[in-house]
């Protein structure tokens, strides 16, 4: 079966023929920008080429670029663990920046393209190149005075999709960007394999400023993005993400120590245990504050189910899986005692809290009403250190979930309690 080393290298050999440099992933921190804490996208580290602040072709040679992109997303951190969230993720891109060539997709040459060479490009080397089979496309279909992308339409007519099998959408679907509050910005059209949106190419033909106003860019620029995990779902025909090859040999050795384990704990130790590794390694340590927090509390999550599993003991030997398989990319990989430590300072100052907060857990978290409950984990919260996210993660492996009103409850309790220890 083919594997993600290989299709990388189809990948990057796909583009580089067609006129593209390959550029090294960004740091998880923006570099640059602080619009948004983490890297959650390929566009991030090229923003200033798509704005027309500086020139691809001086600086690469080229126009056109392609990236294997380090990225870390956290709107759905609370998803984790069924089949198809992830955390940290890589995603496949290609890139131009204007001013255009002829955006004819047999020219191999330097210059910029647009529309025409972006969607053929994606549909040979998904169709062609992969042997996959696209179910459908999406385009934009216009809204709030941005016009219906027909050039998109006429595009995938011409290689030959039915009207039935080109979807169209408003904003909420068919418009990306900017990270942030402002930035680059535009309509897509999305590919669609087995039911999975597996690429997504904007075309960037607007800039979003601070209020929210869309501005015309003097040149249109194409940021494209294909989730690997996906791709590689699809190319090596598993039931999951999880099941591919970019979460072995990690899988293997994680199943092999603990046969039984619950898939969903399977899942939270497989995306938490990379994210860290990748936060870690490209300079992150665990805080109260932004990216500190965001790893700090997977990392909390993390400790919890390898302490509920026994597998505490082997975290090294689960570093080292990633390492070996993620380390001749992203070679920082290879500082793995620093690694390693920040793992085991940061589980060392949890540990009493987390033991302590699972021994009383039971005896405490007894309730007749939802209420009550919330006021229970508060105490938690308060006499032993245990954070919510923790406590709903234990009331969720029991099946028993807050809802919205009571999470608003444990806040209004919070807010008091600052007051009082502030003597207001
Ligand atoms: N920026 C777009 C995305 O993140 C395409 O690369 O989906």
């Amino acid at each position: 079966m083919i594997n993600s080393e290989e299709i990388r290298k189809i990948f990057i050999n796909f583009f580089q023929n067609r006129g593209h440099r390959w550029v090294p992933s960004s740091s998880l921190i923006p570099e640059n920008d602080s619009s948004v804490l983490l890297t959650t996208a390929g566009m991030q580290q090229f923003k200033d080429y798509f704005i027309g602040k500086k020139d691809a072709l001086n600086d690469f040679g080229t126009r056109r670029l392609i990236s294997i992109q380090k990225c870390f997303r956290t709107t759905d951190i609370d998803e984790i663990g069924d089949e198809r969230h992830l955390t940290f993720f890589e995603m496949l891109g290609n890139f131009s920046f204007g001013p255009l060539g002829s955006d004819d997709p047999s020219d191999y040459s330097f210059s910029g393209y647009f529309k025409n060479s972006a969607i053929f490009w994606a549909y040979e080397f998904l169709n062609k190149e992969l042997g996959l089979r696209i179910d459908y496309v999406t385009i934009f279909k216009g809204e709030n005075k941005i016009p219906y992308d027909d050039t998109s339409y006429q595009i995938w007519k011409k290689i030959g999709f039915d009207d039935k099998n080109i979807k169209a959408f408003g904003r909420e679907d068919n418009f990306w960007g900017p990270t942030g509050k402002e930035g680059p910005c535009g309509p897509t059209t999305e590919i669609y394999i087995n039911n999975l949106e597996v690429w997504n190419l904007v075309f960037n033909e607007y800039y979003q400023n601070q209020e929210g106003k869309l501005n015309k860019l003097e040149l249109p620029g194409v940021d494209t993005g294909m989730g690997f995990e996906r791709l590689m779902k699809i190319v090596q025909n598993t039931e999951t993400i999880f099941e591919t090859d970019l979460f072995e040999p990690l899988r293997s050795d994680i199943i092999s120590k603990k046969p039984d384990i619950s898939i969903r704990d399977l899942r939270i130790i497989l995306d938490h245990l990379r994210g860290s590794v990748f936060l870690i390694a490209d300079g992150i340590y665990p805080s109260n504050l932004d990216r500190g927090y965001i790893l700090r509390r997977i990392l909390r999550r993390l400790m919890l189910k390898l302490i509920k599993n026994n597998l505490i003991n082997y975290i090294e030997s689960f570093v080292l899986d990633i390492k070996n398989k993620f380390s001749s990319l992203y070679e920082n990989l290879n500082n793995y005692d620093k690694i390693i430590n920040v793992i085991f300072t940061e589980f060392k100052g949890f540990e009493k809290t987390l033991i302590r907060g699972l021994d009383k857990f039971d005896k405490i978290v007894k309730y007749n009403d939802n209420k009550e409950l919330v006021e229970k984990l508060f105490m938690m919260y308060t006499s032993y250190g245990l954070p919510l996210d923790i406590s709903l993660e234990i009331l969720r492996e029991r099946n028993i979930f807050l809802t919205e009103k009571d999470i608003l409850f444990f806040e209004e309790l919070f807010k008091k309690h600052q007051q009082v220890s502030r003597g207001l």
